[in-house]
């Protein structure tokens, strides 16, 4: 059983990351359990000077998800160019542990546009050691209300593309 990690970079209630994020998650193939983060907004702004022993409770709860996940998804809006602060900040958490080093993840995206985004997290995540898968998955989700999302994740072309996504990045988990 493979143990994935699921991360959405967007707060937002009506959130397109977080609805892809949960939709992958019901779509797991059967050898995979995906668990969806849904604590980045209770994480402390990353200071070094709160490491080590000054670790706060959700940054350990963080980093010991991650450590503990064969992969991890990712998913995020992208604001003003960049990646969300809120993401950055839970990534910043994980920088100087062994939790990130050579851990499969995958980014997949809800907008057709973000490309600065997505060329930034690929650079930050490099940076820190993930093994960035390259396959990913795109479902434009970008604009549409809740009860579109839905719709749109429901799709049996869209349910099939993240079960080949999910399987793909199976695959790569198990021959690393
Ligand atoms: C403050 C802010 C800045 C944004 N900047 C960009 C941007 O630079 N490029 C872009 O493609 N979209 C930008 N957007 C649009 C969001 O990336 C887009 O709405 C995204 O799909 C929202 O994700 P969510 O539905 O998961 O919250 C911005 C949105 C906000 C709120």
């Amino acid at each position: 059983m493979l143990n994935i990690l699921a991360i959405s970079g967007s707060l937002r209630a009506a959130s397109t990351n977080s609805a892809l994020v949960a939709a992958l998650a019901r779509n797991a193939p059967p050898a995979c359990r995906i668990t969806v983060y849904d604590r980045l907004g209770r994480l402390p702004i990353f200071n070094p000077d709160d490491e080590g022993e000054r670790t706060p409770h959700e940054a350990s709860a963080l980093i010991d998800a991650v450590t503990s996940a064969d992969g991890i998804i990712v998913s995020c809006p992208e604001y003003a160019h960049g990646v969300p602060g809120g993401l950055k900040n839970a990534l910043d958490w994980l920088v100087s542990r062994d939790a990130a080093v050579g851990k499969p993840a995958m980014p997949v995206h809800a907008s057709p546009r973000s490309l600065y985004a997505r060329a930034a997290l690929a650079e930050i995540m490099r940076t820190m050691s993930f093994a960035l898968y390259d396959g990913g998955l795109e479902i434009a989700l970008l604009g549409k209300k809740a009860v579109e999302v839905e719709g749109i994740l429901a799709e049996e072309a869209n349910v099939l593309a993240m079960r080949n996504a999910l399987a793909a990045f199976a695959d790569f988990i198990r021959t690393r």
